[in-house]
């Protein structure tokens, strides 16, 4: 059982907002702005180097924490300034040649579909979108059909950027791992929001951010690689921290995931999200899992109960996401008049996720995501402030 006194009294945000848009950025607890502040002084007291050098057995346990998070070996951890560039370093690593396939989900969010279309227009693969199950995640069956000798990566989303749904992450990792095809997970929504193990979902990549439901800082995100997967991945940017220049003509890239990171980045941010995954693996990944799919269940009910209002979310699992549309009013209106009411949501239109939106004719939706610091309370706030609109 989560203390939720106790974690609203180290979310100092709590008492000025009522946060529903922790899949935008969720509020950091005191420990993370501490420590991120606390560093950022110390650099300006003693000189960016000199604190790093000194602090640095604390900088490495920040891929002990992530390691843990997500069940890898530190080795096997990059930490980067996004989910997206975490991505992108794994798939643009990646060899294709013309007629490859990849296969990815309905639900894929659009800077992944970006950089597929770029590698079909650059390299000639084929992208193709695996049939969904009737209840809205990805049917694993149907993947397996679809596999054959051209099939060369798996990339979905575990949880979309624009609504509850949990695709069957372990069921697509038990097919991929059966067709011995690569597979990358993008899982900027779902860490932190619940327990991962990349063992379990059998993921060779998967890519997550700080800022979301982790509750780090923004400008960091991590990347996993498995130990067998990273001797295939040729990162696109390297520099003297991924590749060692080891003669006038020659370089060798560094065996472990870090290979994927530059040598300069902002060591105030990394501290801050592993103090971040400490926290959260401390409240507890499957408590906090267990509360937000409570939360964001009742949150759906009552919704669902205002005249007018549609509630859009498909899976046979849902998550900490709720998404929903009010009759005769555009979505950034509703967000703009719940802003008045000092309550936070987001907005998510289909260019965040176009072949999902376009096959559900969904227009833009207000997205309400709740976190294990919110309150019946506050659900019962942002319903009653819905209702008014
Ligand atoms: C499902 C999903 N994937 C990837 C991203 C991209 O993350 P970032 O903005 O950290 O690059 C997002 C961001 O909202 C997302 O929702």
């Amino acid at each position: 059982m989560i203390d939720v006194a106790a974690v609203r009294a180290d979310t100092p945000g709590a008492a000025f907002v009522t946060h529903f848009n922790n899949a935008g950025a969720s509020l950091m607890p005191r420990p993370v702005v501490d420590a991120i502040t606390g560093y950022l002084v110390e650099e300006s007291l003693h000189g960016g180097y000199e604190v790093a050098e000194a602090r640095a057995d604390e900088l490495r346990s920040v891929y002990v924490a992530i390691a843990a998070l997500v069940g890898a070996d530190r080795s096997e951890i990059a930490l980067t300034d996004s989910a997206t560039r975490a991505w992108d370093n794994a798939f643009l690593a990646m060899e294709f040649s013309a007629g490859d396939r990849i296969l990815t989900t309905a639900s894929e969010y659009a800077s992944n579909v970006i950089a597929f279309l770029q590698a079909s227009e650059r390299r000639g693969v084929n992208i193709e979108v695996v049939p969904n199950r009737p209840t809205g995640e990805i049917d694993p069956d149907a993947l397996d059909r679809m596999i054959d000798d051209r099939v060369r990566l798996i990339a979905i989303n575990h949880v979309p950027t624009n609504g509850g749904l949990v695709n069957p992450a372990a069921e697509v990792g038990t097919v991929a791992n059966r067709h011995g095809i690569p597979y990358l997970l993008d899982a900027c929504q779902s860490v932190g929001q619940m327990p991962i193990d990349v063992d379990e979902i059998g993921c060779d990549m998967l890519s997550a951010t700080s800022r979301k439901f982790l509750r780090g800082p923004r400008g960091s995100g991590f990347l996993y690689v498995r130990t067998a997967m990273l001797e295939r991945l040729s990162p696109l940017v390297l520099d003297l921290h991924g590749a060692r220049w080891d003669s006038a003509d020659g370089f060798s890239i560094r065996p472990d995931a870090r290979r994927f990171e530059l040598w300069e980045r902002s060591s105030a941010l990394l501290l801050g999200t592993g103090v971040a995954a400490r926290y959260a693996m401390e409240v507890g990944l499957g408590a906090i899992w267990e509360r937000v799919v409570s939360l964001a269940a009742s949150l759906r009910a009552a919704l669902a109960g205002v005249r007018g209002v549609t509630v859009h979310d498909v899976g046979s699992v849902q998550g900490a996401i709720a998404t929903f549309t009010v009759q005769e009013r555009a979505a950034i209106d509703v967000k703009a008049a719940l802003a008045d009411a000092a309550i936070n949501v987001s907005v998510v239109t289909p260019n965040s996720a176009r072949f999902d939106m376009e096959a559900r004719n969904l227009p833009d939706l207000v997205r309400a995501s709740v976190h294990y610091f919110n309150t019946d309370e506050e659900i019962d706030r942002l319903v009653a402030a819905v209702a008014r609109i």
